[in-house]
C-alpha cells in the first residue's frame, strides 16, 4: 500500500484528507504535535506525535513505511493571531515548513502538497481571482504562507522535490459520516461560530460590518465545503504521482455568498430566525474574496460536489451539535 506522510493530519482539513487517502487506496501517516489537532481525529492510519521539525522522526517513519509523497497542513492559521504575535507565524509557518521540506528531501521524499490560502492575494483588484492575480498580503499569515511557497519553488529548483500548492478559499462544514468537524479554540470563523449559535451552545453571532461595498453591505466569500477540499488533495496527489510538474492551484467554487446570505441559509435550515447584531468591522477583512477555478477544474480531475451553502451549513451544525472532541 503506498503511504503518504500527513503533517498535521489530527487537524481539520488534515484529518479529512487521510479519511479519503484511506478511501483511495493509501495508507495516511499522521505527523502531528497535537498542539492544535486531536488526536481522536486520527482515526485511518498511525500516528506518529512529533513535530515536523523532527528530522530524526521524519526520516524514521520515512523508512517504517516507504512513504511517496507528503502533504502540510501542520501551519497556524488565524489571521487575527498573526497580526498579535507575527514572531509565531514566521517561526512555524516558514521556520518549521522550511526545516521539515529539507527532512523529506533529506529521507527521499519527492513529492509535497502545500495547504496555501486566499490570503496571498491581500485586497483583490478583480471580481474573480485567478492563481495569476498579483500576491500583496495583508496580514503576517497571508505572508508567511507567500513566503513558504516561495522557499518551495526555490528547493525545488535545487533537488529533485515537485510540490503542489493549494490556495483554499473558506474552508467549511464538515465530514458527511459526522466523523470530523471543525474544533478551534479559540473559534474565530463564521461557519462554526454560527452553528454553535444556532444550536445554543454560542454566543448570538455579531456580524463584523454592513457597510461594505457590496449588494447588502456585508462581506462576500467563496466557502468550500471541507470533503471538496480534501477531495482537491487526492486529485492532486494522483496528478504528482503520474509525473505532473510543480503547480499552483485556487480551490474555490467560483461562487461567493454574503455574510447575510450565509445567515439566511442557517434561518432556512432552523426555520426560525437567528439573534444577531451588527458591530464594527474587523481589520483586514477584504469586501469580496471569491476564486476564478478554471485552473483546478480544467487541470485536475476534480469539481466541487458538496459546497452549496445548504450542505456546508447543514453539515456543520450536524457536527456541531454531535462533536465528540
Ligand atoms: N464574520 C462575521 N462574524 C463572525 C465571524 C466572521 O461577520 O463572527 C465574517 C467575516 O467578517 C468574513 C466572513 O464572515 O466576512 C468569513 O469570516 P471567517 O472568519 O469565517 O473567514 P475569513 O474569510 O476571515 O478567513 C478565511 C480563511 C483564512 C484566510 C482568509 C483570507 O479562514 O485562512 O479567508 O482572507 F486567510
Amino acid at each position: 500500500m503506498k503511504a503518504i506522510l500527513v503533517a498535521g493530519g489530527a487537524g481539520y482539513i488534515g484529518a479529512q484528507t487521510c479519511k479519503q487517502l484511506a478511501a483511495a487506496g493509501f495508507l495516511p501517516v499522521t505527523i502531528d504535535n497535537l498542539s492544535t489537532g486531536y488526536r481522536q481525529a486520527v482515526k485511518w492510519g498511525p500516528l506518529v506525535e512529533a513535530d515536523i521539525r523532527d528530522r530524526n522522526a521524519i526520516a524514521s517513519t520515512v523508512a517504517q513505511y516507504d512513504i511517496r509523497a507528503a502533504m502540510h497542513f501542520a501551519a497556524c492559521s488565524l489571521v487575527g493571531e498573526s497580526v498579535q504575535n507575527p514572531v509565531k507565524y514566521y517561526d512555524n509557518n516558514i521556520g518549521a515548513a522550511v526545516s521539515f521540506a529539507s527532512g523529506l528531501i533529506e529521507s527521499g521524499v519527492k513529492s509535497l502538497i502545500f495547504s496555501s490560502t486566499a490570503a496571498v492575494y491581500g485586497i483583490p483588484k478583480t471580481d474573480l481571482i485567478t492563481e495569476d492575480h498579483p500576491t500583496i498580503p495583508i496580514n503576517p499569515y497571508g505572508a508567511t504562507k507567500l513566503a513558504f511557497e516561495q522557499a518551495l519553488h526555490w528547493i525545488a529548483r535545487s533537488s529533485d522535490l515537485t510540490f503542489t500548492v493549494l490556495r483554499y478559499f473558506n474552508a467549511s462544514g464538515a465530514d458527511l459520516d459526522g466523523e470530523i468537524g471543525e474544533s478551534h479554540d479559540p473559534e474565530t470563523h463564521l461557519i462554526p461560530l454560527l452553528s454553535k449559535a444556532a444550536i445554543g451552545s454560542g454566543a448570538p453571532l455579531s456580524i463584523f460590518g454592513s457597510d461594505y461595498p457590496t449588494p447588502d453591505g456585508t462581506p462576500i466569500r467563496d466557502y468550500i465545503h471541507v470533503v471538496d477540499l480534501a477531495a482537491a488533495h487526492i486529485a492532486a496527489l494522483q496528478r504528482m504521482l503520474s509525473g505532473g510538474s510543480s503547480s499552483i492551484f485556487n480551490v474555490g467554487t467560483g461562487v461567493g455568498a454574503s455574510v447575510a446570505e450565509v445567515i439566511r441559509t442557517a434561518e432556512s435550515i432552523l426555520a426560525k430566525e437567528m439573534p444577531r447584531r451588527i458591530g464594527p468591522r474587523r481589520e483586514g477583512d477584504p469586501a469580496v474574496l471569491v476564486a476564478d477555478p478554471s485552473r483546478i477544474l480544467h487541470s485536475l480531475d476534480w469539481a466541487p460536489r458538496f459546497s452549496d451553502l445548504h450542505t456546508i451549513i447543514l453539515t456543520a451544525m450536524w457536527w456541531q451539535k454531535n462533536r465528540f472532541y
